[in-house]
């Protein structure tokens, strides 16, 4: 595993807490075998077989991740989001809707990439209305951000998929002017996909009168940089 920065992160989240219902507490407590640890090497192949892997960073409920999951049985999907109520949520629905292709951890997913996974191991990454941090001194807390977009390219495999969507428009010329400079990446803004279902950001954004912009990049076989 590659060794851990001297720096202290520059986060893509502002920790912040939430009320822990007693259905996610008791989700929560019960440590779900499908709970994986956010500082442990983690075996794909054990956990899924043959089954491409999808991360989705940032799932939020997780009520859209669980529907994806669901839909696609020939997929697995490790879901990663810091806020612990909506984890507790999705791991919930892990028995509930009988999902065996579904995998959750509470943490960083940027240490979680840089620390569990290894290079190539992804099929694809998903991160829906991604934080944007709309405030120029704040824009290097955005996920689509060079070392990020290399840590990513590093663990996607070559014909690899990045998904991306957001309501805010600058953060979605940010997306395009960032992915343009980065040679492992090749795509641009795409037609909404019919497999994506409306998220709980994005509703609020079309409440707003937002428009919804969609990103899918391919990971390119250029090497990425030393992560
Ligand atoms: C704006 S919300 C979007 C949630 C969901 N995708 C949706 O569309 O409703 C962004 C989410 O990303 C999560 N997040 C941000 N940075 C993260 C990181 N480095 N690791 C894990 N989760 C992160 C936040 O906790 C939050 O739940």
């Amino acid at each position: 595993m590659p060794a851990q920065s001297e720096h202290p992160p520059i986060r893509t989240y502002k920790p912040r807490r939430g009320r822990i219902t007693a259905r996610q507490a008791r989700t929560l407590d019960a440590r779900h075998p499908r709970l994986l640890p956010a500082d442990a090497p983690i075996d794909l192949a054990a956990l899924f077989g043959d089954l491409p892997v999808i991360c989705e960073i940032g799932f939020g409920t997780g009520v859209t991740t669980a529907l994806m999951a669901r839909d696609r049985p020939d997929l697995a999907f490790l879901a990663i989001d810091v806020h612990t109520p909506g984890v507790g949520d999705l791991v919930a629905r892990i028995d509930e809707d009988g999902l065996t292709n579904l995998c959750v951890i509470e943490g960083d997913a940027i240490a979680v990439l840089r620390d569990c996974i290894d290079a190539g191991a992804l099929a694809g990454v998903r991160s829906f209305f991604p934080d944007p941090w709309p405030k120029a001194r704040h824009h290097k807390r955005r996920l689509v951000q060079h070392e990020r977009i290399q840590l990513i390219a590093s663990r996607v495999r070559a014909g690899g998929t990045w998904d991306l969507a957001t309501d805010w428009a600058p953060y979605a010329e940010h997306i395009e002017a960032q992915m343009a400079l980065e040679p492992q990446w090749q795509g641009g803004c795409v037609p909404r996909p019919d497999w994506r279902p409306v998220t709980h950001y994005e509703s609020l954004g079309l409440e707003q009168g937002r428009a919804i912009r969609d990103f899918r990049y391919v990971r390119t076989q250029v090497p990425h940089t030393t992560i």
